[in-house]
């Protein structure tokens, strides 16, 4: 299946380009979330509403003038898990093997770090001809994957290899692409604020949304990881995603504990005290309650951190003040890595879609990111973390 998989489908000009609406309905049967591009010669083939109506989103066809943004090829370069052209055209195919960027499907995959799978289409002496097959071997030596072109009726009455693949072959060969292979990287999530019981109707909290850390293992299973997410949160995860479902800080511990991971993204706000005797029964207004005596709770971090084979770990730092106390804490948590954001700003705090957010690296260096959407910043920390453990590919 292909549940949780963000797939940018990029149509160009040829007859083909009517198969491509029936391959969009068909991921989105596979559980893909879909967006197209259009090429100018594709829109003289298919429509524009075709697509709309069955993605349920405006197929995006050019660089300069869509009011949604206003850089929609590194956008959807971003916002995809992998990128489908098909049909791709011998002069798309061209482009790509240059790495021209005169329209929205070249720059786009010029910007793209992701899988991309070509489907390509044409007439026989097009396929053939020198300069394609030329084009055909740059784009696999640089790493695209290819499916099709096969033998069979062409346009115009002609027989021959240039058919584009069918959909559900192209279906088939993006889930081979994108299962979770035997050698995944396995990450581990927590998200979510810890609760941590005074009664068994009430407790001590956080404000946290669990959208952070939901967003990062959603990303990363669309990304090809095998994911476990330790949470206390009900935002949405993809079906690619095991959960486990905890309330405080002690089911966190032992939940994470029975985890083995090659990454860990420590994104909860786990609650640093609890209630060191919590009733057993709810505790009534009329008894009076004169205060909560409070005691430490295990620190989650420190015992990913402590393990024999420890992950790479990435802290996060929600705080009110500079960055400065994330750099301390960084150094103070030995982590690889540590997500700093300014709680007061706007746009950042809890429940919010989006974030600014600043990396703290082990040397202590920043790097400040600009405000993004959450999905954003944990489609850019997932290439992070895999780009520092596996700097050569
Ligand atoms: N963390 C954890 N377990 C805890 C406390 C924190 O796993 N009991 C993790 C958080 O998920 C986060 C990182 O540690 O990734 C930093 O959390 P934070 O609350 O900022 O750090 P504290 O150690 O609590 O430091 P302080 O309260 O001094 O800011």
């Amino acid at each position: 299946m292909l549940d949780g998989r963000r797939v940018l489908l990029a149509v160009t000009g040829g007859v083909a380009a009517y198969k491509s609406a029936y391959l969009a309905r068909r991921l989105i049967e596979s559980g893909a979330e879909v967006k197209v591009i259009l090429t100018e010669s594709a829109q003289e083939f298919i429509g524009a509403q075709t697509f709309a109506a069955i993605t349920g989103d405006r197929p995006y066809t050019s660089l300069f003038s869509d009011e949604r943004s206003v850089s929609p090829h590194t956008e959807l370069a971003r916002w995809a898990h992998v990128i489908v052209i098909a049909p791709a055209t011998a002069a798309t195919i061209g482009k790509v093997a240059s790495g021209i960027s005169s329209d929205l499907v070249s720059a786009t995959l010029l910007a793209a770090q992701r899988p991309v799978l070509v489907a390509p289409a044409m007439h026989t002496e097009m396929w053939e001809h020198a300069s394609t097959q030329r084009n055909i071997e740059q784009l696999e030596a640089d790493g695209y994957e290819m499916v099709g072109p096969f033998e069979g009726p062409l346009a115009g009455g002609d027989v021959g290899i240039g058919r584009v693949a069918e959909p559900d072959e192209v279906v088939a060969r993006l889930k081979e692409l994108m299962g979770t292979p035997d050698n995944a990287k396995r990450l581990l999530v927590t998200a979510g604020g810890t609760r941590e019981a005074i009664d068994p109707v009430r407790y001590v909290g956080n404000r946290s949304s669990g959208k952070m850390g939901h967003a990062i293992a959603n990303e990363g299973a669309g990304r090809g990881m095998a994911v476990t997410l330790v949470t206390t949160s009900d935002e949405p995860v993809s079906a690619g995603v095991k959960v486990t479902r905890v309330e405080s800080a002690q089911e966190m511990l032992e939940a994470v504990a029975a985890v083995e991971a090659d990454v860990a993204v420590m994104a909860a706000a786990v609650a640093d005290f609890k209630p060191s005797d919590p009733s057993s029964g709810k505790l009534a207004r009329s008894d009076g309650l004169e205060s909560i005596t409070l005691e430490p709770t295990p620190d989650i971090l420190a015992s990913v951190v402590a393990r024999d084979e420890p992950p790479f770990v990435v802290g996060f730092a929600a705080e009110t003040g500079g960055v400065e106390r994330a750099v301390a804490k960084a150094k103070r948590k030995n982590v690889d890595l540590l997500v700093y954001n300014d709680v007061t700003e706007e746009g950042s705090g809890f429940g919010t879609d989006t974030n600014r957010v600043v990396i703290v690296n082990r040397a202590g260096d920043t790097d400040e990111w600009p405000m993004l959407t959450k999905q954003e910043v944990a489609a850019d920390l997932i290439s992070l973390v895999l780009s520092e453990i596996n700097p050569q590919g």
